[in-house]
């Protein structure tokens, strides 16, 4: 790497032209995106396991056909993505792998369990919510095929917030159990989704080179400050009650919240969290018995000349 390709590379960034596949990068910009989409993606296929556990007890047909649809759609945003982390070099094996032995990092949130039927809707709601923020920022982001990939990611996510805000909503509105099933649910998904925009910006180690290479045109901190002025006010006029005691609106209209239990954020992340174990192991699993598959594709892609035109 000599410097004035790194120069050349920093003034494209600064021109505000998308990176794309062949052109030339530096090395520790393609190891960041390599990190950070495959991160991404694995949470798209682990964030499928506490929704596809409630398929079959979805209350009504309606929300049955919704939750799959969400769910399916979950899968295609971590095939784009695992698309997306290819297109710098890595394999598909070699993500999957690293998810599957546990050195992969996937998104704190998922290794909380769904405990009851409002958690979908709460999931909806303030994880998806918390997902657009980042995901919306990320579509800007400098190398192309990411910003591609979220865009539509996006646009998908957007319903998924929707109808899961419709949702508690209407059940914040609903029968005394309803009530008590939606503000459990906030009290328990509060906290995860204000974690999972990451540390606070001086405990993020990643964010200066992400920033200066136009990967994070926000920081995690501003992040989740968009997130909390958008979910307050939204979840206080459905009448519940935010888990957060310290919780207030500065003169500049911003909400302030009280003190984050990193301490849980960084167990959870180290892999000791409530769900880490299950997760991974319900998606080794999948894999295993999915290998049928895998192996009909290969026999497919070698089939003979004669055995094609059959
Ligand atoms: N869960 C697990 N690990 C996390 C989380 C989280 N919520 N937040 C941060 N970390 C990890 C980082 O991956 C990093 O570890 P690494 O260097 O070993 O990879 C470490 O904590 C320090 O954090 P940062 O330096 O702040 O990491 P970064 O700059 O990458 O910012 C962020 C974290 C905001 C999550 C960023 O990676 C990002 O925007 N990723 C893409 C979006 C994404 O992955 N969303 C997944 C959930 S959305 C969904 O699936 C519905």
């Amino acid at each position: 790497e000599t410097q004035e390709q790194l120069d050349a590379f920093e003034a494209r960034i600064q021109r505000g032209e998308k990176i794309e596949a062949n052109d030339w990068m530096p090395a520790e910009y393609r190891r960041q995106l390599i990190r950070m989409i495959s991160q991404h993606a694995h949470s798209e296929v682990v964030g499928m396991l506490p929704e596809g556990a409630w398929i079959t007890r979805a209350p009504s047909l309606k929300r049955k056909t919704i939750l799959i649809a969400k769910v399916q759609d979950e899968a295609g945003h971590g095939q784009y993505l695992y698309h997306a982390a290819e297109t710098l070099g890595i394999s598909r094996e070699e993500m999957v792998d690293a998810l599957l032995s546990g050195k992969a990092k996937y998104s704190s949130i998922f290794n909380y369990p769904t405990l009851t039927w409002a958690d979908i809707g709460m999931i909806g709601w303030l994880v998806d919510g918390a997902a657009i923020k980042n995901q919306t920022m990320l579509a800007g982001c400098s190398y192309g095929p990411y910003s591609r990939a979220m865009v539509r990611i996006c646009s998908e996510e957007t319903f998924h917030h929707k109808q899961g805000k419709e949702m508690i909503v209407m059940y914040a509105q609903g029968t005394p159990e309803q009530r008590a099933m939606a503000q459990d649910a906030l009290n328990r998904w509060w906290w995860p989704a204000m974690m999972m925009l990451g540390p606070h910006d001086a405990d993020s180690p990643n964010s200066g080179v992400l920033t200066r290479w136009g990967v994070k045109l926000k920081s995690n901190d501003e992040v989740r400050q968009e997130f909390i002025n958008e979910h307050v006010p939204e979840l206080l006029e459905a009448g519940l009650t935010i888990p957060d005691p310290d919780l207030y609106q500065d003169e500049n209209g911003d909400w302030k919240h009280g003190p984050i239990n990193w301490d849980e954020f960084w167990s959870v992340v180290k892999g000791h969290g409530q769900m880490n174990r299950q997760r991974l192991e319900a998606r080794n699993a999948a894999h295993d018995e999915g290998a049928w598959v895998r192996e009909a594709l290969e026999a497919y892609m070698n089939r003979t000349p004669a055995q094609a035109a059959d």
